[in-house]
């Protein structure tokens, strides 16, 4: 069934805050291009998104802030880099800017899946009043992708998302068409100095002209990002993991999915129900766990379709030893 595309008044945010609160997937316009919306925070919902998306990997999303204190509580070294993200926020926010700051694992809310498991988080202010509305309303970062299929244009107008994606989102907010109809600026404060990710709807010239000084080009290909193998260095379990296991062997604890179950109590599943959705949302939280525990990991095999391809590669790489 296609989801209802509501003109944006009071009733319509209301209900949008609900779908998200219960995990639910909200297609929102912004100043740049819809974006396909959902709790930062709530690991279901978010391997809800990816396979919405039909992403091949798990790829890490923009979290969409209210002001520049909910950025604050996400990303820590604010104040560093010379005041950079003080000034490119005080200058460009709301805008087509995202900002790649070094995530705080202490008040930040955003879930490690949503940063695809990098120590890092890139944080927006959208400049569009249904955005800035459903944000504020629901009261905490909404983690939003481009509401395309992976691989088709980016959507500037809500019927471009009830043509597309229609039978995969819970709710479409119409907003109009898009002001800036090209996704975001993405510029990294995370290394020694600023460095553009992905060209957008900012001149650079303008944010140098901020900065003071020029940015450096690249570093990481947003598309392609870096963050597979970033992933892996971040997370490599100290255990030795051993995939497409059918049972432990001596000293190993076992990462179940579906059937392939669990025995001992120092066990786990993935998704008892055999879910991909599950299993993804639940990957990295069970992955930590285990490496608590025990030395040594045998995990089931995940079949290789939809969400458990990027589960199989996020498996492969840990499983390698450098
Ligand atoms: O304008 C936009 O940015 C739109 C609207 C909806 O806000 N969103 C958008 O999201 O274009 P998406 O998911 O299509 O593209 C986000 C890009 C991806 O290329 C991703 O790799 C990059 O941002 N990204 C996200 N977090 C990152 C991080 N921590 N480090 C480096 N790149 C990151
Ligand atoms: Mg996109």
């Amino acid at each position: 069934m296609s989801a209802p595309v509501l003109e944006p008044d009071d009733e319509a945010i209301a209900r949008a805050v609900r779908t998200l609160r219960g995990g639910g997937l909200v297609a929102m316009p912004t100043e740049t291009v819809y974006g396909l919306a959902c709790d930062a925070s709530h690991g279901q919902a978010i391997a809800r998104l990816y396979d919405a998306k039909g992403r091949p990997s798990f790829n890490p999303l923009i979290a969409h802030v209210a002001d520049e204190a909910m950025a604050r509580r996400e990303a820590g070294g604010w104040d560093g880099q010379r005041g950079a993200a003080a000034r490119l926020s005080a200058a460009f926010w709301p805008g087509p800017l995202t900002l790649v700051m070094p995530f705080a694992t202490d008040t930040g809310s955003v879930s490690d899946l949503a940063r695809a498991g990098l120590p890092t988080i890139a944080l927006r202010q959208p400049d569009h009043p249904v955005a800035q509305r459903l944000i504020r309303a629901f009261g905490g970062p909404l983690v939003a992708p481009s509401a395309n299929p992976s691989g088709r244009m980016s959507p500037t107008r809500a019927e471009h998302v009830a043509a597309e994606m229609g039978d995969l989102v819970d709710l479409i907010l119409d907003g109009g068409a898009c002001r800036v109809g090209l996704e975001s600026t993405i510029v990294s404060l995370v290394g020694m100095e600023p460095a553009l990710l992905r060209p957008g709807g900012l001149d650079p010239s303008d944010l140098e002209q901020v900065l003071g000084r020029p940015l450096r080009q690249g570093g990481d290909r947003p598309d392609a990002p870096s963050s597979p193998g970033q992933l892996l260095r971040h997370y490599a379990p100290r255990a030795r993991l051993r995939l497409n296991a059918i049972a432990c062997d001596e000293g190993e604890v076992f990462l179940g999915f579906g059937s392939q179950g669990v025995s001992g109590s120092s066990d786990a599943n993935l998704s008892p129900s055999g879910s991909l959705i599950e299993a993804a949302a639940n990957l990295f939280t069970l992955l930590r766990a285990l490496d608590d525990r025990a030395t040594a990991i045998a995990v089931a095999p995940i079949p290789t379709i939809g969400l458990g391809l990027a589960i199989n590669d996020r498996l492969q790489r840990a499983a390698r030893r450098e």
